[in-house]
């Protein structure tokens, strides 16, 4: 056919008609959408509705056996499937959970673990390593941890998953815990606050958060057949309130609960704490999720006490679920609250409205946050003779010795990356300072310490040494103006430490250094507290926990002074083990028949030492700043009608330099019986505020009742000890600057 003009304006001009009505008719279509009734045929589609509606609305169209596919995982996982999936339902426009690790970042169990044995040509799936929880907890600000769950929910979402297994609210009852890392210290109130803003923050990206786990899950090694063997008040009062809290706070997706036994009965099938005191007391309407594997033992006691759901797989709530519901064993309108349950936080958390895709994940952005946050979690523990901060231009030669501070040992440029292709549980090998476990990341992109010192001290000799030789590095030492010694422990999930000394020998490591050189530097990495009995040897120890992929660049800006050290310690450091609450007693710790007697009842952490007079390495809520010293003054305390205080006071930098301090409030109490004693102080407010040099703030602070109460067992409820009641306002659990008497209202 001949081409002409007139024919290629007429087939332009039908085009042109065709475009048009085209966009007509996706016009039309789009009104049709949004027009009344438009979900007529799926009204839970219409997200005008309140989540709860939506929910029942979508399981009325439910079979049983939709039901049924959702009240369990999807076990075995495999690739990027996170760490488990349930199923969807297509026909119903409702998308399947896709649950992913998120307690340091977002982790990928199916990735990493026994699966990638068998496939290792799989990349591994990066995120960003961000500061293990214990740092975030340090920081005693609630804005980090804001910062922290808005990168695991951002990279939840954008590595396509849509439920994040983080928000770990668990106690550190003993710092020989294997889990301390990823928990936010030993006390319920400072643990409450942290988590609550940081779920927060998850479920602000659209990804269902979640806590865990529930409850008393306190120890690692024995966790699948121990009980926590505790008294209701201790119970309510310690292990508790930071689930409480979060639960009554902030919309919370997921609750998990834990392996263990809570007076001898599965944590997943007791009726007492799921149902009465979690979906009942709390009004929590989400739902309860197994943990992995183990979490699970029952079918009709778990479905009837208050389990929504069990993970990964369905071994208990596939088709033995299905014959109970069958024969009337768990009801049906169980299942459907189990359903109910679901659904509504996955419309409540838009993952029905906004699926999440498979985008990427913002690696710079990531690593900026990892920094910030690290360098607002380090705790100065010690700087005699003002050492610290260095000074770059007058530093020629710095020793960076130990601690895998090159990152050379597994073959990668990192300090914190595992290269971990085993089977859970995972045992971080001795080489990197970073948790292992299912909370394990493999890091996006790393600075090493040594990177990060040499970069920002461009004028200097920089040289490692791996700490392997004492002599060799002590040697190293003496011809340098500065050595800093990296330490590290071991922590894991499935087990427990032994004891609280650092890892490789660095204790002899650290005093031949010091011996060496007087300008010797201790930086740890730990994820909890570890003994010194080499602190008096050296002048300055900084607490950096498990920093995170962006450790060296904060590290260094932290040494060199750039950033000054704000950091608190969420857990008491103890001089020595036989000062914890639970020394001297297998029953208490590790246990004996798998029964773990919580005989210290309520004095847990700073409670305990303070209770017994005993003076530990570094109390709870302790941390130094450069050239910070800080005066309080004027303390009022105010009680409110509804039996709490407000509390003012006024804080002055007197010191030489531009800190933070962490003004701590803690209600003292009185005894409520010869039997039922409290301890001397608990933390009930705190703040963080930064000053120049010579200003001076004044402090507002409000405390509510249940900071004066205490869990009375007769009642069964939360009740006021007669007696008086003062309130001490410090920085650190052992440093008391001002204290007021004070009489709650009744
Ligand atoms: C851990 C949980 C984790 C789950 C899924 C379990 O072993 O206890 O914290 O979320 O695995 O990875």
């Amino acid at each position: 056919m001949l081409f002409s003009p007139c024919r290629a304006e007429a087939t332009a001009a039908a085009s042109r008609r065709f475009a048009a009505a085209l966009v007509a008719a996706a016009g039309i279509a789009v009104l049709l959408m949004t027009a009344p009734g438009a979900h007529a045929a799926r009204p839970w589609m219409d997200a005008s509705r309140t989540p709860q509606d939506r929910a029942k609305l979508a399981l009325a169209a439910m079979t049983q056996s939709e039901k049924l596919a959702i009240v369990h995982g999807d076990f075995p996982c495999a690739g990027d499937a996170g760490d488990g999936t349930v199923s969807g339902i297509p026909r119903l426009g409702i998308p399947g959970l896709s649950i992913v690790g998120g307690d340091v970042g977002v982790s990928n169990v199916c990735n990493r673990s026994a699966l990638r044995l068998l496939a290792p040509w799989l990349p591994p799936a990066e995120a960003t390593e961000l500061p293990a929880p214990v740092a975030r907890a340090a920081s005693w600000d609630p804005s980090v941890s804001a910062k922290a769950g808005g990168v695991i929910g951002r990279e939840t979402r954008a590595l396509g998953y849509n439920v994040s297994l983080s928000g770990m609210a668990n106690i550190v009852r003993d710092p020989r815990f294997g889990r301390s890392f990823e928990t936010l210290g030993e006390d319920p109130y400072l643990s409450g606050r942290m988590v609550t803003s940081e779920a927060g923050a998850v479920g602000d990206q659209r990804v269902v958060n979640g806590l865990k786990h529930f409850a008393a899950n306190n120890n690692d090694a024995t966790r699948f057949t121990s009980s926590s063997d505790l008294d209701e008040r201790t119970l309510r009062e310690i292990y508790l309130p930071a689930f409480e809290t979060a639960v009554k706070n902030t919309e919370i997706g997921a609750v998990m609960c834990s392996y263990n036994r809570v007076n001898s009965v599965h944590a997943c099938e007791h009726r007492h704490l799921l149902t009465d005191i979690l979906k009942n007391s709390w009004d929590f309407h989400g739902w309860v999720m197994s943990d992995w594997i183990l979490g699970t033992s029952s079918t009709i006691a778990s479905a009837n006490n208050g389990l929504d759901q069990e993970q990964p797989a369905g071994f208990f709530f596939g088709a033995p679920l299905a014959l109970a519901v069958t024969f009337g064993l768990v009801p049906r309108s169980r299942l459907d609250n189990m359903v109910l349950r679901t659904l509504r936080e996955m419309f409540a958390f838009g993952i029905v409205d906004d699926p999440a895709e498979n985008d990427g994940i913002d690696a710079a952005a990531g690593a900026s946050e990892a920094r910030q946050i690290a360098e607002r979690s380090a705790v100065l523990l010690k700087n005699q003779g003002d050492v610290l901060p260095l000074d770059a231009s007058t530093t020629r030669t710095i020793a960076v010795i130990g601690g895998n501070a090159d990152g050379s040992s597994d073959g990668r440029a990192t300090t914190s990356l595992i290269p971990n292709p085993e089977p859970l549980p995972q045992r971080a090998p001795t080489g990197y300072p970073s948790g292992g476990g299912s909370s394990l990341v493999w890091p996006a992109r790393v600075v090493t310490p040594l990177a990060g010192i040499s970069a920002r001290a461009p004028g200097a000799s920089v040289t490692y040494d791996d700490g392997t030789d004492p002599a060799r590095a002590a040697s190293l030492a003496a011809r340098s103006d500065v050595a800093i010694v990296f330490a590290r422990d071991t922590q894991a999930e499935g087990t427990d430490r032994a004891n609280l000394t650092l890892d490789d020998g660095a204790e002899a490591l650290i005093s031949s250094v010091a011996a060496a050189n007087s300008r010797t530097i201790v930086v740890l990495e730990t994820g909890g507290p570890v003994t010194m009995p080499w602190l008096t040897r050296v002048p300055a120890v900084l607490e950096a926990w498990y920093p995170g992929e962006s450790a060296g660049r904060a590290i260094a800006r932290l040494l060199f002074g750039d950033v000054n050290p704000s950091g608190r310690l969420p857990v008491t450091f103890p001089a020595s083990e036989a000062d914890l609450p639970t020394a001297g007693s297998a029953n208490q710790w590790p246990g004996v028949n798998n029964k773990i007697a919580y005989r210290e009842g309520v004095f847990v952490g700073y409670r305990w030492y303070d209770e017994r007079g005993i003076t530990p390495l570094f109390p709870f809520g302790y941390g130094l700043s450069y050239g910070g010293s800080f005066d309080y003054s004027a303390l009022s305390v105010v009680a409110t009608a509804g039996g709490g205080a407000d509390v003012s006071f006024r804080v002055r930098n007197s010191g030489t330099r531009r800190a933070s301090e962490v003004p701590q409030v803690y209600a003292e109490l009185p005894d409520p019986s010869s039997t039922v004693t409290q301890p001397p102080r608990a933390l009930a407010q705190f703040t963080k505020l930064t000053l120049d040099p010579g200003a001076s703030t004044d402090v507002h602070l409000t405390l509510d009742a249940r900071a004066f109460q205490y869990w009375d067992v007769r009642r069964n409820d939360w009740a006021l000890a007669p007696g008086s009641y003062s309130v001490a306002v410090g920085a650190s659990s052992s440093d008391i600057r001002l204290r007021q008497g004070f009489v709650p209202a009744a």
